[in-house]
């Protein structure tokens, strides 16, 4: 994985202190020895992301995210390592040395990288394209659909011939193999004719990422032909759920909000407009990620999805998405025009700017989609109405919010306040008594869970307690050997720990690179993590007595499972082992 040597990355690593690093990202508070922030990494609300400062690791209780400062730093950032470890030279002023990128190095260089050069290179031919004579029909559509050069060449607008393999053979003249190209999404292969473009005769929306690298492409025909898009298909670089069109612009914005809305063309008008704070989801519909990762730029989102049915239902869906992860949501209402495109066009964007104060709190506007269903004249149909409302207003959380939006509820459907809380509560209790109550069948299961669950947390524990310091470590491995651990992820972590002691330094940071899966990472970095509860030496003393031997009984009774019944010498080594445990006094240091 790694291009350098592992003393440049413990170089590096010491020079970024994982506080000051994540700090810089998301705010960190002091909570006993640990510091506690909320998980940039799932919709969250509390602090449940944990940054141990002595062990260099951080780990979220909550969504199981977790590991070194690189590790940190390439999810937030969606770097690869080499990346983050460029980011984070540079923040400790450290030189990284040049990598070799010719011959075998080249073909070995990871595919992600590949693929990102390979979007730039493309990105770059159909910015040329556009502005040779050739292209004039892509120009002539965009100026058509009024758009200034200023705003094509920022948004880096291009054009793909009417040639089916242009960019083919322009890729190939640069060295990509047919088997590249094709992870790149940008070619595509047919028995009849061979490798072919994916997009040709149309004018093309590079898709970038905050980082400002392209990651993908939109291209849309010139007219009426048909699909209206192509889009590239996801790739190692493009994640069409983790990243949004127009962001790399607009999180420079500064604006107190973020406009999202459902195409290219409307982000690129509402830019030119001045609405620089405008993003598009990328012709999928909008995710729960997309929604974390604007919470890191804005607190407010205003909505304008189409004025049609199909942007109603998407709007009703994107507004949950938001609200979980923290974002207030307004919508703003386009009639009579169909996008903000179609809006600024007709309308200009000072009346745009007046829709944009006059929004509507998605609150306000679920409301008024619910009603539609409804009719008040008929009392049964308006009871089902109340209660359907009720349902919506449980999910406020219990306590002052619920009871504003109560009040308001209250206020525009003309009942008292207590009368609305009184079927809410009602609901609630409904809702409740359901889901209470557990089936036998998944009592008797977790009951058989629970030992295999105290094995592994005592192995997991003991973990904790040998990564905690040099002389902790030494205590444990007095009496427990690696191949104690019945668990495999924990034996490793035990003989990683020893080599490193071994050696002359534990450093359980430096323990992830040997963990490739991301389910492992996560499982170390829960065990890193823990903390050990401030005891009394005795206390302490007895804790460790108890974990020590409930490792080493489990290893026991696991062996006798596994051996094979006939192997008399095994048999008698277990018996003698036995004995020894029996007889063992465990002490500290
Ligand atoms: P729209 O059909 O609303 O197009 O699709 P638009 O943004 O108004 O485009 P113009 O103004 O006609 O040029 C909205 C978004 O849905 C995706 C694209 O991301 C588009 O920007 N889409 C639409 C596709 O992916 N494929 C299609 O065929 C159509
Ligand atoms: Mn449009």
């Amino acid at each position: 994985m790694s291009f350098y040597s592992q003393d440049l990355v413990e170089e590096i690593r010491s020079g970024n202190d994982i506080v000051d690093v994540i700090s810089g990202y998301i705010k960190l508070q002091r909570k006993g020895s640990n510091y506690v922030g909320v998980c940039p990494f799932h919709n969250d609300r509390n602090p449940s992301m944990s940054v141990n400062q002595p062990r260099q690791i951080y780990h979220c209780f909550s969504c199981g995210a977790g590991g070194d400062v690189f590790k940190f730093v390439m999810e937030y950032e969606n770097l690869t390592f080499p990346e983050a470890m460029k980011v984070l030279a540079d923040r400790a002023g450290i030189v990284l040395p040049e990598r070799d990128l010719s011959g075998e190095d080249r073909r070995q260089a990871d595919l992600k990288a590949q693929i990102m050069e390979m979007n730039r290179l493309a990105a770059k031919y159909y910015y040329y394209m556009l502005r040779q004579p050739a292209g004039k029909q892509g120009m002539d559509y965009l100026l058509q659909r009024q758009l200034s050069a200023e705003i094509i060449q920022s948004f880096g607008l291009g054009y793909a011939d009417k040639y089916s393999n242009s960019l083919y053979q322009y890729l190939r003249s640069k060295g990509y193999t047919d088997q590249v190209m094709k992870e790149s999404g940008l070619v595509q292969v047919d028995e009849k004719r061979g490798m072919y473009d994916k997009f040709w005769n149309r004018v093309i929306f590079p898709i970038m990422d905050t980082h400002n690298r392209v990651i993908g492409f939109g291209g849309r025909v010139m007219g009426d032909g048909k699909p209206k898009y192509l889009n590239s298909p996801e790739t190692k670089v493009f994640d069409k759920s983790r990243n949004l069109y127009g962001l790399n612009l607009a999180r420079r914005s500064r604006k107190p909000n973020m406009i999202l809305c459902e195409g290219y063309m409307d982000v690129i008008a509402l830019h030119q407009a001045g609405f620089n704070q405008a993003v598009a989801s990328l012709g999928t519909a909008f995710t729960q990620q997309q929604s974390i990762l604007l919470k890191r730029y804005t607190n407010e989102v205003l909505l304008t999805y189409d004025s049609d049915e199909a942007g109603v239902r998407a709007a009703l869906r994107a507004i949950p998405i938001l609200k979980n992860a923290g974002l207030t949501a307004k919508i703003i209402n386009m009639e009579p025009y169909k996008d903000p495109d179609e809006y600024i066009k007709a309308e200009g964007s000072e009346s745009f700017q007046k829709r944009i104060d006059e929004a509507e709190s998605s609150f306000y506007f679920e409301l008024r989609m619910m009603e539609r269903g409804y009719n008040f004249r008929d009392p049964e149909s308006k009871t089902a109405f109340f209660r359907a409302l009720s349902g919506k207003l449980l999910e406020f959380e219990q306590g002052i919010e619920r009871n504003t939006y109560i009040e308001a509820a209250a206020a525009k459907y003309h009942l008292t306040y207590e009368q609305l809380l009184r079927m809410v509560n009602q609901t609630g209790v409904k809702q409740g008594g359901l889901a209470k109550m557990p089936s036998p069948a998944v009592l008797s299961g977790r009951k058989k869970k629970r030992t295999e669950d105290g094995s592994l947390r005592s192995q997991r524990l003991l973990i904790t307690w040998m990564s905690s310091g040099e002389q902790m470590f030494r205590n444990v491995r007095k009496y427990v050997e690696p191949e104690e651990f019945t668990d495999p992820l924990c034996q490793k972590t035990a003989e990683l720990l020893t080599e490193q002691w071994a050696s002359g330094k534990l450093n359980p940071a430096s323990l992830f690179q040997y963990f490739t899966e991301e389910e492992e990472q996560q499982k170390v970095s829960a065990m890193l993590q823990d903390t050990i509860p401030a005891l009394s030496k005795k206390e302490e003393e007895k804790a460790l007595q108890e974990t020590i031997l409930r490792v080493k009984q489990d290893s026991i009774a696991w062996q006798t499972e596994h051996m094979d019944p006939n192997n008399m010498e095994m048999l008698q080594k277990i018996i003698q082992k036995r004995r020894e445990i029996e007889k063992l006094h465990i002490s500290l240091d």
